[in-house]
């Protein structure tokens, strides 16, 4: 109650709405964390950030082209780029990225849309680093931001035939909830979690 009026003055003096202030309170701020896989090698991950949009651009060129056909996520233009890490910057999304020693991003991850109802995930793994846990790793740290910011229900789109993502999904309490196609005529699952159902191993 104090906080709210506190908000409201503060507001009407800077001039801002109060639900700008609200969400400026609101923007995620992931604590980079490192992650140890089976085989002893350890990643960061840490949130997307000013002046990766070239480690963006080149973990897209490293995907394989099935990859590629089955993680879009958005267009990897460097106009595009610039924006989808502006978005990351601003907290209009949770972008993630899992990077190795070298500092070469190796895993990407993000919940689009962070303060619509519905956030929309996304998540690729470079090819050679694929089955070993990062996939894991990057959906826990997206799924565990989304429990502490209260949000209630995550959504994506599979490929109907994508078993190892819809298994990852799966383990972590996603249902399919529909269908949909796109313009080639390929048909998707969309998937949903009621976040207090998330199965946090
Ligand atoms: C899907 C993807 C993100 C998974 O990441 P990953 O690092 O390879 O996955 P992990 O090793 O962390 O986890 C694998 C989990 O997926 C599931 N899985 C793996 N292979 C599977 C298969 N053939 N069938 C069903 N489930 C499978 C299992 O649940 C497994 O967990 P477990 O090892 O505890 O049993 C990654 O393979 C990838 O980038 N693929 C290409 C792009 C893509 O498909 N993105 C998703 C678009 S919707």
């Amino acid at each position: 109650m104090l906080l709210r009026a506190l908000k409201s003055i503060v507001a009407r003096i800077l001039g801002f709405p109060i639900k700008m202030m609200t969400r400026l309170n609101k923007r995620p701020r992931f604590e980079a964390i490192s992650i140890e896989l089976s085989g002893k090698e350890i990643y960061s991950i840490r949130s997307i950030g000013p002046g990766d949009e070239n480690k963006l651009h080149e973990f897209r060129n490293k995907l394989s082209d099935e990859a590629k056909s089955l993680f879009e996520g958005h267009h990897w233009d460097f106009r595009s780029l610039r924006r989808v890490v502006a978005s990351s910057v601003k907290g209009d999304d949770l972008r993630l990225g899992a990077f190795d020693k070298s500092g070469q991003l190796v895993g990407y991850a993000f919940l689009q849309n962070y303060w619509a109802a519905v956030p929309v995930l996304g998540i690729a793994i470079l090819d050679s680093l694929q089955n070993k846990g990062l996939g894991r790793g990057l959906m826990r740290c997206l799924l565990v931001e989304a429990i502490k910011a209260n949000k209630r229900l995550v959504r994506l789109t599979v490929i109907k035939d994508n078993a190892r993502a819809i298994g990852l999904y799966q383990k972590y309490g996603f249902k399919i909830i529909g269908q949909t196609a796109d313009e080639k005529q390929r048909e998707y699952h969309v998937m949903s979690l009621d976040l207090k159902e998330a199965v946090l191993e």
